[in-house]
């Protein structure tokens, strides 16, 4: 057999990436016009990657996280070349400018505090080269995290069972492959996923626009629904798993993910449908104890007041815009990180999975 036949078969499902380093400059697909348009912004400053986090263009918790990492490079260069002795002092601004850049995500914080780490233990010399082997350790780390959580969430799966996914999850949001949508081409690619159900995820249309490209490139038999109709879809018993991302995930097991989760974490209990988070452990924070102390960030109401770019609402509507919510631990069957799965999670079955090597 080839190295290539020895593979998990998953692997081959493994194309696309969101943030690359390209020579000396972060190359980000421009996820704002996906799947109208496929361009490359290629940023060679600090500034306009923390404004492509804020704007979206880079989105997906563990994606902005890794394009922070890799902004720190561009940061650290430019103050060194302005100051060889205090460029340490000089870019803790810029590392500040990337963790607020986005509130709920911790990955970005989490990024931001490991680069932020090695820049302190850096001897004098010119930090580049050091800082970019740290920013590619963190962005492959992420996709080897995210291939082991394929495989730990599909082994949860009845074969040739359906699914429902919500937001975009895959590898447009993270290192590559996916967290969520990771399991959905690992449990594809094992026969345990036969048909995907995609919630159109308003008002930024994830869902429509970015995680229904992913799945037509895959070749993975996929449905879109408008996210009103989740709860109906599980009536119908048209679904085993619902199975989602996150964007912080408290102690408690209380977990942040885009608008929506919760009310189809809701749906899904009552229905007896099963649900499934999946997230590298870079997204668990220890020290918020529990939901109600994750920031939610509140994005412009314009987003909800049209729809891709087009306004709907009359002038003078105004529109509330939460970007995330909250699914309460009690309401998740199982969390799944590369460390290992824990169901039912409780703040002392989170803790000894963190604490495992
Ligand atoms: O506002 P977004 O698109 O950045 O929100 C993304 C999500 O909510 C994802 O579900 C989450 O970041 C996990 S991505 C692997």
């Amino acid at each position: 057999m080839s190295a290539v036949g020895k593979q998990s078969p998953a692997l081959s499902y493994d194309r696309i990436r969101a943030v690359e380093w390209e020579s000396d400059h972060v190359k980000l697909i421009d996820q704002r016009v996906l799947p109208a348009r496929h361009e490359h912004l290629r940023l060679a400053d600090v500034r306009a990657c923390a404004g492509a986090i804020r704007d979206m263009a880079v989105r997906g918790a563990p994606a902005i996280g890794i394009t922070a990492a890799y902004a720190v490079v561009l940061a650290a260069r430019d103050r060194y070349r302005e100051s060889a002795t205090a460029w340490r002092d000089a870019v803790q601004a810029d590392l500040a400018l990337l963790a607020e850049a986005r509130p709920t995500a911790v990955n970005l914080r989490w990024a931001v505090e490991r680069m932020r780490a090695l820049i302190a233990r850096l001897p004098d010399g010119n930090p580049e080269a050091a800082l970019l082997a740290e920013a590619r350790t963190i962005h492959a780390e992420d996709i080897a995290a995210n291939r082991r959580m394929g495989e730990l969430g599909a082994a949860l799966i009845a074969p040739g069972s359906a699914v429902l996914t919500h937001c975009n999850t895959g590898a447009l949001a993270t290192g590559g492959f996916g967290t969520a949508l990771g399991v959905v081409r690992a449990g594809y690619a094992a026969g345990r996923i036969a048909h995907v159900y995609a919630d159109e995820t308003r008002p930024w249309l994830q869902g429509a626009r970015l995680t229904a490209w992913e799945l037509v490139q895959e070749g993975i038999p996929a449905t879109l629904i408008a996210d009103s109709a989740a709860a109906y879809l599980m009536k119908q018993n048209r679904v085993a798993w619902v199975i989602v991302g996150a964007d912080r995930i408290a102690a408690n097991g209380d977990t942040a993910n885009k608008i929506g989760t919760y009310m189809t974490a809701v749906a899904a209990r009552h229905h007896g449908v099963k649900f499934m988070v999946v997230a590298p452990t870079s997204t668990v924070d220890l020290s918020t104890p529990a939901g109600d102390a994750i920031p939610i960030e509140a994005r412009a109401e314009t987003e909800v007041l049209g729809c891709a770019g087009t306004r709907v609402a009359p002038e003078g509507a105004r529109a509330w815009n939460p970007a995330f919510d909250i699914t309460p631990a009690e309401l998740i069957d199982a969390i799944v990180t590369e460390k290992g799965v824990v169901r039912d999670p409780t703040p002392a079955k989170l803790a000894a999975m963190m604490a495992q090597p």
